[in-house]
């Protein structure tokens, strides 16, 4: 009996356990190891959720300190990374830039590459793994700031003492800072719920690449790499990006309701909103919402904002959305609010992967924990020609 089941888009596939995020898309409830989101946003910090969901557990005040450090520790890149991120070209979007030196730094790391390891198992080694972790998370805000001073042409910023984990990543970038290198308390926090929102989202495209490669037992740092390359589309990470576009393009409220006559007429997408598992609406855009007014008393209002509120109002009231069940997700506002803080627009998808590196790590522990992991290969349905004869080159039409 054939117990194949065709799923384009893997709507009804279930791959895997996890003890790592829990969605209700019908209740709009989102959990990290059992803890509401709402909640970590109001009392946690980015760091304290990333060992929350690598780790399983809140950390204590001493194994907060012990991980903080080690994360901040390893944010220093190789003179070698740093030149070779040196040689993009000026305009090199900085997720191609990210993309290609997590893929590269794989080749810095030998000892935790499987493959040059013969006879020994670097998944059941924790030290090993751990120091992975710790390199990873520490580095991803080096080099997401070094691809955006690459961009604008600037030496890169050594990562400074005394900063957390926040602040030494603006200050690398060197913007939004106020005096001493020492970001806005009200633009850190910001960023630091940003990065909470960020950090995880069970199987979305991104996790589920991560969890991909993770089976085929490739380093970690491809992992990482294969991961981002599949945030960086805009239908998933690169959302954020094209929501400011859409944005600029749509250029003022009166030319909202003829933009929504072409997106219904099925001429593009409204950036921003629907989900594939939210169907009422996505916890996190309702928190981001609230982050805007906190950036706005800092930097100033920003004027996309009221075309974004309109483009919501408007589309929440029509059929079109409504029937489809299509809400506004977690990148709809954050575009804004990354620009009223002073990012450049193709930042915007970075800003969404240095959270999201926690995440992945999580389900690539876990995957490797996992005692009936195996590795990832789906069937097709083949449609295509059957046993043909083969034509000499000459004989063809
Ligand atoms: N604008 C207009 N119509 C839409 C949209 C949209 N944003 N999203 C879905 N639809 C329509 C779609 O055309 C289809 O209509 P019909 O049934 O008439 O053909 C119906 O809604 C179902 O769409 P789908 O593409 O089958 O839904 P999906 O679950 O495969 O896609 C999605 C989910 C997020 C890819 C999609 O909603 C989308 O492209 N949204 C815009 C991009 C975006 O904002 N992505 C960020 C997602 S949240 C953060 C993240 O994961 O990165």
């Amino acid at each position: 009996e054939n117990l194949m089941v065709y799923d384009p888009g893997y709507m009804q596939t279930v791959c895997c356990t996890s003890r790592i995020s829990y969605i209700d898309g019908d209740k709009g409830i989102l959990e990290y190891r059992g803890y509401p989101i709402e909640e970590l946003a109001e009392k946690s910090s980015f760091l304290e959720v990333a060992f929350l969901l690598i780790n399983g557990e809140l950390p204590t005040k001493m194994q907060f300190e012990k991980w903080e450090h080690k994360i901040l520790h390893h944010t220093y890149l190789h003179t070698d990374i740093s030149r070779m991120m040196k040689n993009f070209h000026y305009d090199a979007h900085p997720m191609g830039v990210l993309v290609s030196t997590m893929s590269a730094m794989s080749t810095f790391q030998p000892e935790q590459n499987p493959a040059l390891l013969p006879g020994m198992d670097p998944y059941k080694d924790t030290l090993l793994m751990n120091k992975q972790i710790y390199r990873i998370m520490g580095r991803i805000i080096t080099v997401a700031a070094y691809a955006y001073r690459n961009r604008i042409g600037r030496p890169f910023n050594e990562p400074a003492q005394g900063l957390n984990y926040i602040e030494n990543f603006l200050y690398m970038m060197d913007r939004l800072n106020e005096g001493n290198y020492k970001s806005h308390p009200k633009l850190v926090r910001a960023l630091d719920v940003l990065f909470i929102l960020h950090a995880e989202h069970e199987l979305n495209c991104s996790t589920a690449a991560m969890r991909h490669l993770a089976s085929s037992e490739v380093d970690v740092y491809t992992c990482i790499a294969g991961a981002a390359a599949a945030l960086y589309g805009r239908k998933h990470g690169g959302a954020n990006e094209a929501v400011l576009r859409m944005l600029e393009e749509i250029g003022s409220v009166s030319n909202i309701p003829s933009f929504l006559e072409k997106v219904k007429a099925g001429k593009g997408r409204l950036m921003g909103f629907g989900h594939r598992v939210y169907k009422n609406y996505d916890p996190r855009a309702i928190i981001v919402r609230k982050i805007a007014d906190d950036v706005f008393s800092v930097c100033g209002k920003e004027p996309l904002i009221d075309i974004a509120m309109e483009l919501e109002r408007i589309a929440l009231t029509d059929k079109y959305f409504i029937d489809r069940k299509l809400y506004p997700n977690v990148d709809f506002y954050t575009g804004v609010i990354y620009k009223s803080m002073g990012f450049p627009t193709d930042m915007f998808p970075v800003l969404f992967t240095i959270p999201r590196v926690a995440g992945w790590l999580a389900h690539w522990k876990e995957f490797h924990a996992d005692p009936e992991n195996k590795i990832v290969r789906p069937r097709q349905n083949y449609i295509g020609k059957r046993t043909r004869d083969y034509v000499p080159v000459d004989k063809r039409q």
